[in-house]
This record gives structure tokens, C-alpha cells and sequence, in this order.
């Protein structure tokens, strides 16, 4: 008892004093990182290396690795932390370098690049050199994350301007560019990109999630300002979007971050696109991966757990003790380390769902969750525990020192001039690769934000419906009496035109051809999707073609399968 309660106390004066060193380094790292920011922008950056007017160079590096380009992708995410600042009043200080951001996209969405023009596919170009003209080298292109980036930081700014009542240069000059962005996008989604590593070619979680949440706030922003013409059809492509994006999910209580690669799918994608797509009035839901909900933090379990046994860095550290991490297990770029962003973004994460759980005033265990939940109460059980209960305190206490062990290892290797780099050791936790990556100081300040109980602006994640959701079933393992199976089937469309299949069971919608689920183009010809389907039973089923409202059956007779008892199984087929 007496030795319990003498335990008790030491967790809880650890628990305390990583708190203040925590409180601490956030002090002194705030005003680092947002000075390590602005000097990599241009024209006047002091480490911007003659980049032009409004442009962010993603690290001053300029050999091994060479970062002196500016990245669409990194980009938005430094403009969005930038505009989020401003318009919550947390920094009003820094206009001039948004509207310069807005003038220097303008130009790089014109320039002429290998990804093509700006109407033949030249918006999703990754990078171009700091004097914006195009970068010809061989690349992993296109990236198609990065006009839907874009499109959200300056639709954030938008909304800021039209609260100011300046309703013409959001039209005139704001909706050109968002537009330009987010036709691209519903026209686009569905081709293969690659992933925000620029490694892997297929369809990608965090860039599903982006297109989605970008369309979303691109419809409210039409019908705000009246650009109507263009709601029906980004309306349609935002459904598809949230239709895809559960299909991510998995039977192991993960999210694959890719559907090519051939890796493991832990991936810091899927939580980087969690706090990118957070809205805090969304609750915990989960159709959209909201950070708090049980898929997502069911996810963020699998990823940490991931790291644990291949950084010495991380050795010995228990279970509910935060840890490095990177970007995917299997990675060996620069050696293959953890990155301060991917460590960052899961404190964010964290720090994202207390805000939501303290805002509620309840916090929901669910199977899938049980066990990111037991490592702060092993005797936790499923249920629902409001804020009066001792369970809420134990689990949200025990969630914050969590958040901040992620924050107090970032600031274990952090070098003493507040400095980051993109990567610090795995070994030994020196800084690595990139020197002051632009991204790293602004995974520093929105880690920051979210801790001090910051909440972006609402992105319309509240409410949304879809008639794709995901089995859940338990958790962990394959669910009993399904099989996973994918159905590939070879159909040359035009663009514009897309590929859903619906048949006799409830997980192919009964033969409704309304909610047939579309499957991916990203091996085009092939279309692909994989599926629960119930074991061991005979399961009928066509493809549909859709362009527009038109809707075209397979002529017949039906496709028909028979599913084994277990397992999984590949459908090979030829549109007919
Ligand atoms: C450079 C990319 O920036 C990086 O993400 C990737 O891991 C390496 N090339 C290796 O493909
Ligand atoms: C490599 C990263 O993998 C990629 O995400 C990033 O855009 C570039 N470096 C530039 O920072």
C-alpha cells in the first residue's frame, strides 16, 4: 500500500517534471521554429538562398541531399500553419509573406513542367527550382497532394478575407487558383500518384484524405461567393473520395498507406493526414479518421509500435512510453531514421484528441481502441466514461504525458541552437540529412498550437454520410466468416469515366447501383478493390461504368464467385 502509493507519487513527479521540461522547450523552441521558418521564404529569408518573392525553399541544403527547390506539398503545409496563425490572432505579423505566397503560386501554377501544362496535368508537378521555373530532372511525378495542399491553405486564407468583408480579391484572385487546384482534383483523384515520400506509385492514404477534405471546403466556398457551377460535380467526386478512403483500412486495425509498395502500410502518412484533416466539431468520427476516433488511434498504436525495436534510440523504452519515430518502418533513405516531423505529428495527434475529449466531456473506448487505451489503464474496459469519472482523468492524463514524451524527445535531439534538421539519428539522435527543413519547424509550431488547446477552423467533417463504411468488426485479426478478396478487373475508360462494382451481398450494396463502390485506377487499365466478402458462399456481381449520370452495366450474365472459408483471393476480370 505504502510502497503503491510511494510508486504513485514518483510516476506522478516524473509525469510532472517532463511536463516542465516540455512547458520549457516549447518556450524556448516557439520563437526558433517560427524564425527557422520564415528565413527559408523568400525574397528576404535570411537562409532563402535567392528564392523568389513568396517562395519556401524546403531546406537551404544544396547538396547531400540537395533541398533547394520549393516543394508544392511543403509548401501549403508551411502556409497553412502560417495562415492558420493569422487568422486565430496567434500571429498577425506576417502578411506581407502570405500575400506574397499568393502572388508566387499564381506563377507556379502557369509554368510549363514535365507533369504537363496547367490544363494537362501540370498541377501535379512536385517541385520546381527557387527561381520558379520548371525542374526537368527525373522525378517521382506527379504528386497529386500538392494541389490539394494548396488549395486548402489558401481556401483557410479566403475565409479569413471574407470575414474582413473583402469578397473581391477572394473572387478575383483567390478562387482563380483554388479552382485551377480543385478541378484538377475531381478530374484527377482516381489516377495513381505518387505518395508524399515520392517513392511509391499507387493511391495514396494521406493524399485521399487531403482531395477529400479540400473538395469539401471547395464546394462551401462556391456556394459562399456564388461560384456555383462548379458544386455538383466536386459534390459527387468528395463522395467517391470518402468512399475510397475507408477502403484503406484493414483487417489488422491499421490503415495501409499506400495500396501499391509492397511494404507493411505503417506509414507516418496515415497520422500526418489525421491532423491535417482534423475538425475539431467532427467529434471522433470515423468515417473520416478523425484523430480521436478508434480507427485512427487504433492506427497510431500499430505505427509507434513500429519504430520500437528498430532505433537503438528507442531501446528499453516501455510500451506507454513515447518513442522516435519516422516515416515507415522499411525506409532507408539517409540511412532510414526517425524524422522530427513524423514524431511531432503524433503528439499532434494526441494533443488533437484531448482537445476533442475535453470539449465533449467524454471520451468512447471501443474494442479497437482498447488497447491504445490500456497502456495508460491495463484494467480499462469498452465503454463510454464522461469527465467526472476517475477513468476519464487516469486515460486523458495518461494521454498527455504520452503526447508529451513525443514532444520531449524531439527536444532530447534537439541541438542547443533550436535547429532542425529532417532527420536525427537513429543511433544516437544527432541531427541528420536536410539542415532547418521548413516542414519541421512547422510540425514544431502546429504541434505547439494543438497542445495549447489551438483549434483550426472547422472544414465541414461534421455530419458527413457514405454508404462505404468499413468492418471494424473486433479489431485485430481478421473478422470471423469473411474473406478479404479484390476484385481487379481490366477496362480501358475515358477520362472523366469511372469503374464501381455493387452485387448480391450487403458488403457489394445489395445491387444497388446508387452506392456501388468504385474501385481505384491506380494500375489502370486494371480497376481495383479489395473487399470483406462472407466466406464460403457463392457471391454474384457486375461492374458499372459512370461518367456524369450516365451509368452503364456489364452486359450479362452476372459474375459470379465462390468465396473460400478463409483467407483472401484474387478476382482477375475483363470488363464485358
Ligand atoms: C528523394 C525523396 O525526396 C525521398 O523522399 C526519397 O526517400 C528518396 N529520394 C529516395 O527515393
Ligand atoms: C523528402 C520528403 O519525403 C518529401 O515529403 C518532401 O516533400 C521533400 N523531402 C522536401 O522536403
Amino acid at each position: 500500500m505504502l510502497f503503491s502509493t510511494l510508486c504513485g507519487f514518483l510516476v506522478i513527479g516524473q509525469t510532472l517534471a517532463q511536463s516542465s521540461t516540455v512547458d520549457a522547450y516549447v518556450a524556448s523552441q516557439s520563437p526558433l521554429a517560427k524564425a527557422g521558418l520564415l528565413a527559408n521564404i523568400g525574397p528576404s529569408g535570411s537562409k532563402s538562398m535567392g528564392a523568389k518573392s513568396g517562395i519556401v525553399v524546403a531546406s537551404p541544403s544544396n547538396v547531400n541531399p540537395d533541398y533547394l527547390y520549393t516543394w508544392t506539398r511543403d509548401s501549403a503545409l508551411v502556409f497553412q500553419t502560417i495562415i492558420d496563425q493569422f487568422s486565430l490572432s496567434i500571429d498577425t505579423s506576417t502578411r506581407g509573406e502570405i500575400d506574397n505566397y499568393v502572388a508566387a503560386q499564381a506563377i507556379i501554377q502557369q509554368v510549363s513542367n514535365p507533369s504537363g501544362t496547367i490544363t494537362t496535368g501540370g498541377l501535379g508537378e512536385p517541385k520546381f527550382n527557387i527561381d520558379e521555373t520548371a525542374f526537368t530532372g527525373a522525378w517521382g511525378r506527379p504528386q497529386r497532394d500538392g494541389p490539394a495542399l494548396r488549395s486548402i491553405a489558401l481556401i483557410t486564407w479566403a475565409n479569413f478575407l471574407l470575414t474582413e468583408g473583402n469578397t473581391s480579391y477572394v473572387t478575383n484572385t483567390l478562387w482563380p487558383l483554388i479552382s485551377n487546384d480543385l478541378n484538377y482534383v475531381a478530374q484527377n483523384w482516381n489516377q495513381s500518384t505518387f505518395d508524399l515520400w515520392e517513392e511509391v506509385d499507387s493511391s495514396s492514404f494521406f493524399t485521399t484524405a487531403i482531395q477529400h477534405r479540400g473538395l469539401r471546403q471547395g464546394v462551401q466556398l462556391a456556394n459562399t461567393i456564388g461560384q456555383t457551377s462548379v458544386v455538383s460535380s466536386w459534390t459527387t467526386q468528395a463522395g467517391n473520395l470518402l468512399c475510397f478512403l475507408q477502403s484503406y483500412w484493414n483487417t489488422a486495425g491499421y490503415i495501409t498507406a499506400n495500396t501499391g509498395g509492397g511494404r507493411s502500410g505503417k506509414d507516418a502518412n496515415t497520422v500526418l493526414a489525421s491532423i491535417h484533416t482534423f475538425d475539431a466539431a467532427a467529434g471522433c468520427d470515423a468515417l473520416t479518421f478523425q484523430p480521436c476516433s478508434d480507427v485512427a488511434l487504433s492506427n497510431l498504436l500499430t505505427y509507434v509500435t513500429a519504430f520500437r525495436s528498430i532505433y537503438s534510440i528507442n531501446s528499453g523504452l516501455a510500451n506507454n512510453v513515447a518513442a522516435a519515430t519516422g516515416r515507415y518502418p522499411e525506409d532507408s533513405y539517409m540511412g532510414g531514421n526517425p524524422w522530427y516531423l513524423t514524431t511531432l505529428a503524433v503528439s499532434e495527434q494526441l494533443y488533437d484528441s484531448l482537445i476533442v475529449w475535453n470539449q465533449q466531456k467524454s471520451l468512447n473506448v471501443t474494442s479497437l481502441s482498447l488497447p491504445f487505451f490500456q497502456l495508460f489503464d491495463a484494467s480499462v474496459t469498452v465503454g463510454t466514461y464522461t469527465s467526472t469519472s476517475s477513468t476519464f482523468t487516469t486515460l486523458t492524463t495518461g494521454v498527455k504525458t504520452f503526447a508529451d514524451g513525443f514532444v520531449a524527445t524531439v527536444a532530447k535531439y534537439t541541438p542547443s541552437s533550436g535547429s532542425l534538421s529532417e532527420q536525427y539519428s537513429k543511433s544516437d539522435g544527432s541531427p541528420l540529412s536536410a539542415t532547418d527543413l521548413t516542414w519541421s519547424y512547422a510540425a514544431t509550431l502546429t504541434s505547439f498550437d494543438a497542445r495549447a488547446g489551438v483549434i483550426p477552423t472547422s472544414w465541414g467533417a461534421k455530419g458527413l454520410t457514405s454508404s462505404c463504411g468499413i468492418s471494424t468488426g473486433g479489431g485485430g485479426g481478421s473478422s470471423s466468416g469473411t474473406v478479404s478478396v479484390t476484385f481487379n478487373v481490366d477496362a480501358t475508360t475515358v477520362f472523366g469515366e469511372n469503374i464501381y462494382i455493387c452485387g448480391s451481398v450487403d458488403a457489394l450494396q445489395n445491387w444497388d447501383p446508387d452506392t456501388a463502390l468504385i474501385l481505384s485506377a491506380a494500375t489502370y487499365p486494371i480497376w481495383s478493390i479489395t473487399v470483406n466478402l462472407p466466406a464460403s458462399t457463392q457471391v454474384q456481381y457486375k461492374y458499372i461504368r459512370k461518367f456524369g449520370s450516365s451509368l452503364t452495366w456489364e452486359s450479362d450474365p452476372n459474375d459470379v464467385i465462390n468465396t473460400p472459408s478463409g483467407g483472401s483471393f484474387i478476382e482477375n476480370d475483363t470488363w464485358r
